[in-house]
């Protein structure tokens, strides 16, 4: 009789390890903060359904090694001015996707004031990539971002593909510093499929080692961008690829901005096979005088970001009338190679300063 007792104890007390008597659901389909952090806790297959975040949350999703993660349905996040992020992902060897018809929408029309960053509604960062290693994110689709739409930061072997931000309405409704993704200290990033309608950088490296860019679409923003570099806790670009990228209708084609009296690198980067379309004020554009406090240029380039081993190539495409084709101010700048470089239909060079002998540059 003891012994049977005792094998019953045992047989529930197994059981109760193997039929929890709340399971998490794996599927959310109304928020719940309770509910998703059983189902990041137990899931390694979440779906998160429509959902709408209330005002002031970050949906904060540090998930099981290996988790794939699915939205479906509109993802809306409620108003509240503060800085965010309204999403915030961590893991390793996750995926992050979306089913057909999808979209992840913080409904950032409601903060549009036309300032962004530099004053009225305090305005969140939409979606982080935080400290993600071995992580794939494709198939999203992104719309009205307050602010910053994806920040990909600390992280380590990402790639992201098929991925549409899309900030078009901030064209008239005051949109500003929509940028579509920043990759700051992070290694081996992959971008691949990009497309960003918006009104500030379309892709910013700010920092970062093995990053890689490749058939992405930008429209109606500041273009694609190294920089600014310095002025950070860690002031490192090294080893960027970017390629087969169109870049339309924004203020910038090909940037590369590092900042006046800091320090830090800018070494081995390829763009390739660029074309332009319509750039409202500079085709290529590199410099050294950022003023990062004030987000404009001093005019004068100091040396403390070189940029060294950069290679240009076949870049094409048009300037509007009003815009500068070729704008270079740099200093400290070497091993430089440009082909096949042909920007027209704005002003002719405007400034060509140190640059680096035998670059295959004529100003
Ligand atoms: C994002 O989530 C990670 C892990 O949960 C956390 O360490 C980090 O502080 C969060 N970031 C922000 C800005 O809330
Ligand atoms: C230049 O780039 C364009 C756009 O990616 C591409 O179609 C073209 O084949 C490239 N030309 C050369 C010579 O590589
Ligand atoms: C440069 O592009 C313009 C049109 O954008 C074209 O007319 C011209 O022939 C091109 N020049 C070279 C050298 O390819």
């Amino acid at each position: 009789m003891r012994y049977f007792v005792g094998v019953v104890f045992l047989i529930l007390d197994v059981l109760a390890v193997i039929n929890p008597t709340s399971a998490a659901s794996c599927t959310i389909s109304k928020y719940s903060e309770n509910d998703i952090q059983d189902a990041v806790k137990d899931c390694t297959e979440i779906v998160l359904n429509g959902i709408s975040v209330p005002a002031g949350t970050a949906l904060n999703l540090n998930l099981n090694t290996g988790t794939k993660l699915t939205f479906q349905g509109t993802i809306t996040w409620e108003f509240y001015e503060w800085n965010g992020p309204l999403l915030n992902i961590t893991g390793e060897q996750i995926e992050i996707t979306g089913t057909s018809g999808h979209v992840l929408n913080p409904q950032g029309d409601l903060w549009w004031d036309g300032l962004g960053e530099h004053g009225g509604k305090i305005k969140p960062v939409f979606f982080i990539l935080h400290g993600m290693k071995n992580s794939v994110i494709h198939d999203i689709t992104v719309k009205n971002t307050p602010y910053h739409a994806i920040w990909i930061e600390d992280s380590d072997g990402i790639s992201a593909s098929n991925i549409v931000v899309d900030n078009k309405d901030g064209d008239t409704k005051g949109g500003h510093n929509t940028d579509g993704f920043n990759v700051w200290r992070s290694n081996a990033v992959k971008l691949s499929g990009i497309t960003v309608y918006n009104q500030d950088d379309c892709i910013a490296i700010k920092s970062g080692t093995n990053v890689q860019v490749t058939d992405t679409y930008c429209y109606g923003g500041h273009g694609l961008s190294i920089g600014s570099v310095g002025g950070r806790d860690y002031n490192i670009v090294e080893n960027v690829l970017v390629s087969d990228v169109e870049i339309e209708n924004s203020d910038n084609g090909v940037r590369i901005k590092t900042v006046y009296e800091a320090t830090g690198s800018v070494t081995n980067v390829i763009y390739e096979n660029i074309v332009l379309k319509d750039i409202k004020k500079f085709g290529i554009v590199i410099e050294g005088d950022y003023n990062i406090e004030t987000g404009g240029t001093t005019g004068v380039a100091t040396g403390g970001v070189p940029i060294t081993k950069f290679i240009l190539k076949n870049v094409t495409g048009t300037v509007k009338k009003s815009g500068v084709n070729i704008y270079i101010l740099v200093k400290n700048a070497a091993e430089w190679d440009w082909s096949g470089i042909n920007v027209t239909g704005g002003e002719k060079t405007k400034k060509c300063e140190g640059i680096p002998e035998g670059s295959g540059i004529s100003c």
